[in-house]
């Protein structure tokens, strides 16, 4: 599989980011394939979120019963399939994509695997979309635009409802937020304070592959 080399450490040893993954639930037939179509159609395919999340978001919905879900950053679909195969009957997915290639290739995913039905890819950049959905979500995956996790969250977390849950992936950024030199490490340390004043959720930042906070809303 083709990653970009890391200047910057990998927070997990990657070794037992393997054992992990292998001793995790194995990825379905279809997910193995959409990796597989991702990895030969793009240079990198890096910015999929992996089995580790993949299966944390499965028991996130399927924990939480949630049915109505948001995902922000679509990429090729790996995670809005992911969480579209335990959604209970009923259930949708909503996934912003403004990158018109991820576009394409996310769409004939979804219709491709059988999951046009439950999963709606809105065409549009997130950072207006968000501030006009007025549906109220279950579970809300924020995965895109690291500059901006803090408009995303504000927005979000008034369509989030009350025992809901949201998910920040990257939060960690290779562990450079613990010396935030860049704009996306300082956005990203900045995103992890102001969340740890928040009194209206609860959360805990997991040191999951790249960082991954799972927050609840009171
Ligand atoms: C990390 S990838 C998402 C990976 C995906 N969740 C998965 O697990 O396969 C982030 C995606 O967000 C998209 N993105 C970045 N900024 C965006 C924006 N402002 N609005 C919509 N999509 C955006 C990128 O094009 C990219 O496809």
């Amino acid at each position: 599989m083709k990653n970009r080399p890391k200047p910057y450490r990998v927070i997990t040893d990657s070794e037992v980011e393997k054992y992990a993954e292998e001793h995790s639930t194995t990825e379905s037939e279809v997910v193995t394939k959409l990796i597989h179509g991702s990895d030969e159609e793009l240079d990198y395919i890096d910015m999929l979120s992996g089995p580790l999340v993949g299966n944390l978001l499965q028991i996130l919905v399927q924990l939480s019963g949630a049915k109505n879900c948001l995902e922000i950053g679509t990429f090729t679909g790996y995670s809005a399939i992911k969480m579209a195969e335990v959604i209970p009957s009923g259930g949708r997915i909503d996934t912003i994509e403004m990158n018109i290639r991820y576009q394409k290739i996310a769409q004939e995913n979804f219709q491709k695997f059988g999951f046009d039905d439950r999963i709606q890819l809105i065409k549009a950049n997130a950072r207006e979309e968000i501030t006009k959905l007025n549906k109220i979500y279950d579970l809300i995956y924020l995965d895109a635009d690291k500059l901006y996790y803090q408009h995303y969250y504000d927005h979000c977390i008034p369509i989030l409802k009350s025992g809901g849950i949201l998910i920040a992936d990257n939060v960690l950024w290779s562990a450079q937020v613990l010396a935030p030199e860049d704009p996306k490490s300082q956005a990203l340390d900045a995103f992890n304070k102001q969340l740890k004043i928040d009194n209206r959720v609860s959360h805990v930042l997991l040191p999951l592959r790249d960082g991954c906070t799972i927050v609840r809303k009171k």
